[in-house]
């Protein structure tokens, strides 16, 4: 199965993303934290990546496809992937398109991910993640056991560099202008499938079931 995940900044495309991998043994690939990867490693690509992160800016389509398309030839793609933070352009969808097209494949399904935007501006200033394993928590509705260290590897668990507020702003603005045309995209191709984020995760979760299942996908 061949997976977009698609919402607002802090809608839960990870939290949710990280479920579904596990469950349907997918390769989970987001290029927020391929990024961050490079960040931490500084790359040239993390450093150049940096100045539009901070700023709440896109990276620019040149980078970010081509570090894609190396990413799906990897090995552990073949069993089927879920894209996160990929497209986030018209210009990465159908590049995305013309490489899939050239495997003689393509995207089964788009999950479109819903959360007002008060609710995601709360759950961004209370995240927490996980240096080590990339782990997600929030202050406010999923504490780690342990103040600041990871339930899972132990590791230390920070606040991203953009999550300030008035960064968070800033990727809401660049969310609308440039990626949820994308849904309109998609939609006429008849892949979205709707999860309603804005209670429970698991909520959402069972709605993207109930959707792949309605395809025939699962
Ligand atoms: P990226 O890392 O993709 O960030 P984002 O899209 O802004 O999304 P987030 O990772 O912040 O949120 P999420 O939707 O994964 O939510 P999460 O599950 O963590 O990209 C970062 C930057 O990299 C971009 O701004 C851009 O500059 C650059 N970039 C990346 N891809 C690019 C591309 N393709 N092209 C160009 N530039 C690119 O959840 C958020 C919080 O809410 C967590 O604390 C979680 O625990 C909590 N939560 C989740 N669900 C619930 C729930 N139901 N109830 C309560 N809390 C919940
Ligand atoms: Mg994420």
């Amino acid at each position: 199965m061949k997976l977009i995940i698609l919402g607002a900044p802090g809608s839960g495309k990870g939290t949710s993303a990280t479920v579904l991998r596990e469950e349907f043994s997918l390769a989970h690939i987001s290029t927020g934290d391929i990024f961050r990867a490079n960040i931490k490693g500084n790359t040239p690509l993390g450093i150049e990546a940096k100045s539009y992160i901070d700023k709440g800016q896109l990276v620019p389509d040149s980078l970010t496809i081509s570090m894609v398309e190396d990413r799906l030839n990897q090995d552990d793609c073949a069993k089927g992937y879920i894209l996160d933070g990929f497209p986030r352009t018209i210009a990465q969808a159908e590049a995305l398109d013309e490489m899939l097209s050239k495997k003689n494949t393509g995207i089964d399904a788009v999950l479109s991910i819903v959360v007002d935007d008060e609710e995601i501006k709360a759950r961004v200033a209370g995240r927490r993640v996980c240096e080590k394993c990339g782990a997600s928590y929030n202050v406010n509705f999923k504490p780690t056991k342990v103040e600041n260290v990871c339930d899972l590897c132990g590791g230390k668990v920070y606040q991203r560099d953009d999550d300030k507020p008035e960064t968070v702003e800033a990727r809401l603005k660049t969310y609308y202008k440039n990626t949820q045309p994308l849904i309109d995209f998609y939609d006429k191709k008849g892949l979205i499938v709707e999860g309603d984020n804005n209670k429970d995760s698991q909520i959402c979760i069972d709605q993207i079931k109930e959707g792949l299942k309605a395809k025939g996908l699962i």
